[in-house]
């Protein structure tokens, strides 16, 4: 049901539902976190699923810049990629020839400023227009705490940030912001510290790090909120396996319920409770969602997850119900858009400073689409379309802003325009979900 139409824009035509069975590519979050472990880890790491998407790129390009080789294995299926790492332990990384470029991706530009910060060389982290833009502070404080040397724009806001590797001295640390990026900054720091550290969170935000370090065999405790990692810590590398990206189910969840006659299974997804707010949330709008669980792969519960055409009901989402779904914010717009009724989400300004300013493009295209939405400073009020097609004389075109989840999300949409809609820049879904608009034109029926 998609199109490539015109160079840099794609449509999506309606479609009467998504029926089928896909595997979503791996989790982003995770694929991450195993190259920098496998980097820093004494042997072999082999990772099983990983996501080549745009932002893994950049985490494993910066690696290779620091002498770290890293191979690709042959693998079953093109789309299924293994990596073979071959770490060679802490203090071994070497000092970059050149900036280290994070492109779109905040989780590489954050985790490494954390890693960097210890390590005994100089180095240069920046960004596309719009990680540029994005808060660095958050990250920098707690690491200058711990002794860290980084300067940067606006008094190290914003990168470029410019690291001149320190010996750090461990912290106990309260975050102001419920942010993985931000503790797990602190915890790559902290394995190379002296002392023992502690992030303790107001919310519990993802908590892959932690899982990832203990399947590495680091000395870390979680208790509740809270993380103790001891000093001196030697990781050793192991075999990781990369569940589906649960933020990207998301998408096919959605497109799912809200067309008149689906039934789609995706097979190996990662339902770490930290991420599972979108089926938490869905299952409330009154979602027909059956989650079959299929055990644990390196620490991280992995699940089948069935969907079916839904009856939806607007319903209101505040900040601790969003935290661990804070990426499903513009799917969960869609969805709200064809349910009944009026939805406020709110206590979610984080999502101002995402990929993009995602309260104020949701708001803007959804008004675009001529759907009633009042954009709030910290959420949205979204007056549902109740199931009903849209059904424009004109079909819609609407601009990514170079965000994936933008440009995914318009997408589902999509399904339900009688004339389509057009998403321009389309190419960003890259980022997250190769082969986004392939496996939807697959299951469309
Ligand atoms: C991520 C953490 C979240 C999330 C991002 C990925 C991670 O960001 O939005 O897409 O991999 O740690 P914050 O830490 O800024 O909440």
């Amino acid at each position: 049901m998609t199109n490539a139409n015109e160079k840099n824009s794609i449509t999506i035509s309606a479609a009467n539902g998504l029926r089928g069975e896909i595997f979503v590519p791996g989790d982003k979050s995770i694929s991450h976190r195993a190259v920098i472990l496998g980097s820093i880890a004494e042997g072999v790491t082999e990772v099983y699923g990983f996501l080549e998407g745009e932002d893994n790129l950049s985490t494993l390009n910066a690696f290779r810049q620091m002498g770290v080789e890293i191979e690709y294995e042959p693998s079953l299926a093109a789309s299924y990629v293994v990596l073979k790492i071959h770490g060679a332990g802490a203090g071994t990384l070497k000092e970059p020839s050149n900036v280290i470029d994070a492109r779109n991706s905040g989780t590489t530009a954050r985790l490494l400023t954390g890693l960097l910060s210890s390590q005994p060389f100089f180095s240069v982290i920046t960004g596309d227009d719009s990680l540029r833009k994005r808060p660095m502070r958050r990250v920098v404080e707690p690491l200058i705490k711990m002794g860290a040397s980084i300067t940067g724009r606006e008094d190290a806001r914003l990168l470029p940030l410019a690291i001149k590797g320190q010996r750090l001295h461990g912290i106990n640390y309260k975050t102001p912001v419920a942010s993985a990026q931000l503790k797990s900054a602190i915890l790559l720091a902290s394995l190379h510290a002296d002392g023992e550290t502690i992030v303790e969170e107001m919310e519990k935000s993802r908590d892959h790090t932690e899982r990832m370090l203990k399947a590495f065999g680091a000395d870390i405790r979680v208790e509740g909120l809270k993380v103790t990692v001891t000093s001196k810590n030697k990781l050793k590398g192991c075999k990781v396996y990369v569940p589906g990206d649960i933020s990207s189910a998301a998408f096919f969840m959605v497109g799912a319920m809200i067309t008149p006659d689906s039934d789609l299974l995706m097979n190996g997804v990662g339902v770490n409770p930290t991420r599972t707010g979108i089926i938490d949330i869905l299952r409330k709008m009154g979602g027909n969602i059956d989650v079959e669980d299929k055990g644990e792969e390196t620490g991280e519960p992995v699940a089948n997850i069935r969907v079916k055409t839904s009856s939806l009901k607007g319903i209101d989402i505040s900040g601790p119900e969003l935290l661990p779904a804070i990426d499903e914010f513009p799917i969960i717009c869609i969805a709200e858009e064809f349910a009944s009724g009026r939805t406020t989400i709110s206590w979610a300004v984080e999502l101002r400073v995402k990929e993009s300013d995602r309260i104020a493009v949701m708001s803007k295209h959804l008004r675009a689409m001529g759907v009633e939405a009042i954009e709030k400073t910290d959420g949205i009020i979204i007056e549902g379309y109740n199931a009903q097609r849209l059904s424009w004389q004109e079909r819609v075109e609407i601009d990514s802003m170079g965000d994936h989840r933008i440009a995914m999300s318009f997408a589902i949409a999509g399904l339900m325009a009688t004339k389509g809609i057009t998403i321009k820049n389309p190419e960003c879904a890259d980022v997250s979900f190769l082969g986004f608009y392939e496996t939807l034109k697959l299951v469309s029926v």
